[in-house]
């Protein structure tokens, strides 16, 4: 449904994205995920064809957004950073406004304005201006906007950012109901709610794309290396040299919990190394308190993968 092939765009000397490239297949909910200024709002719009690439290729619903830019235009619905939304207007009369300019013909438009406004759950609220809605809402009209005329695809940038808590899991559940009928690429730095709402993710670091796989291989792809989790209380100068022994330890932080010996180490391995390690504490005569490996969680991967020091990972 979506293509996207090594896309670069320069902001006159500045790189913003940089030979990015992933798919979307229809009905899937696919996340982009970045911390600020990685280039995920660059990459929307030259999806939504407001602007194009410095150079690189893309393919929505068919069309070329070289070839084909208002045929691209016509079957997406754009959710911006900041939706243009006319205060003064009547929830109704806004999405009627925004309905005409997208060209829904006249015998369509009541049906497509009410279904939008169903969809978005903006029925209660239908006809208050658009000014007295509290944030949560401006979003839905934002989002009921985008829905308007039922376009193939969606493209949201950021749909919660500055939202409240409730607001925020409404939001996501609206938008994890959207997948199916449409394809939708949202865009977040927030690692939940891929977890939350997307079948797959791209993880776009500094304009590159760094990692793309489902939530749940992203996890599993770093189980290669463990962390093991170890708490004793002992000589610190005995507890050091057992740990010298084993060469399968490539880090280790450690934090101390009271007076004295007892501390807790997380420990990064290359392998499963609990038994040996568990039999080597207790032979040494430090008491041993705790171990357990623990795995790494999507949080974990998504800082590997976007700290600099730790780019190896990737
Ligand atoms: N209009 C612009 N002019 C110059 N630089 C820009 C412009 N828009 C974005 N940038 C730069 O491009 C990079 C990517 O920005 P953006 O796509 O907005 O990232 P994100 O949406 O992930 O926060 C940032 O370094 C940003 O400062
Ligand atoms: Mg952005």
């Amino acid at each position: 449904m979506i293509e996207v092939k090594n896309l670069t765009r320069y902001y006159g000397e500045k790189c913003a994205i940089n030979n990015v490239s992933f798919r979307v297949e229809k009905g899937e909910v696919l996340g982009l995920l970045g911390p600020n200024a990685a280039g995920k709002t660059t990459t929307m719009r030259i999806l939504t064809c407001y602007m194009p690439p410095t150079s690189g290729d893309a393919w929505v619903a068919g069309y070329n957004i070289w070839e084909a830019p208002m045929e691209v235009k016509k079957r997406i619905g754009y959710l911006p950073e900041n939706p243009p939304l006319y205060h003064d207007l009547r929830v109704e009369e806004y999405l009627n406004f925004v309905a005409k300019i997208k060209g829904v013909p006249g015998n369509r438009l009541k049906s497509q304005v009410s279904s939008a406004i169903e969809r978005a759950g903006l029925t209660s609220v239908a006809r208050q201006v658009i000014g007295s809605l509290s944030k949560g809402y401006k979003q839905r009209v934002g989002l009921a906007q985008a829905l308007l005329n039922d376009p193939d695809v969606l493209i949201l940038d950021e749909p919660t950012v500055g939202l409240d808590p409730r607001q925020i899991i409404e939001i996501r559940q609206l938008i994890k109901n959207l997948g199916g009928d449409h394809t939708v690429i949202l865009s977040t730095h927030i690692l939940p709610e891929v977890e939350m709402t997307c079948q797959r993710v791209v993880i776009i670091n500094e304009g590159q794309v760094v990692a793309q796989d489902t939530p749940e291989n992203l996890t599993r792809r770093l189980r290669g290396t463990e962390r093991i989790l170890l708490e004793l209380d002992g000589d610190t100068r005995t507890v050091e040299e057992v740990l010298g022994r084993f060469p399968q330890i490539t880090s280790r932080e450690v934090e101390k919990l009271s007076g004295n010996g007892h501390v807790r180490y997380a420990l990064e391995v290359t392998e499963d190394i609990r038994n040996q390690l568990a039999r080597a504490v207790v032979e040494s005569g430090v008491n041993l308190y705790e171990l357990r490996s623990e795995a790494y969680s999507l949080e974990d991967i998504f800082l590997h993968l976007t700290t600099k020091e730790e780019e190896a990972v990737a």
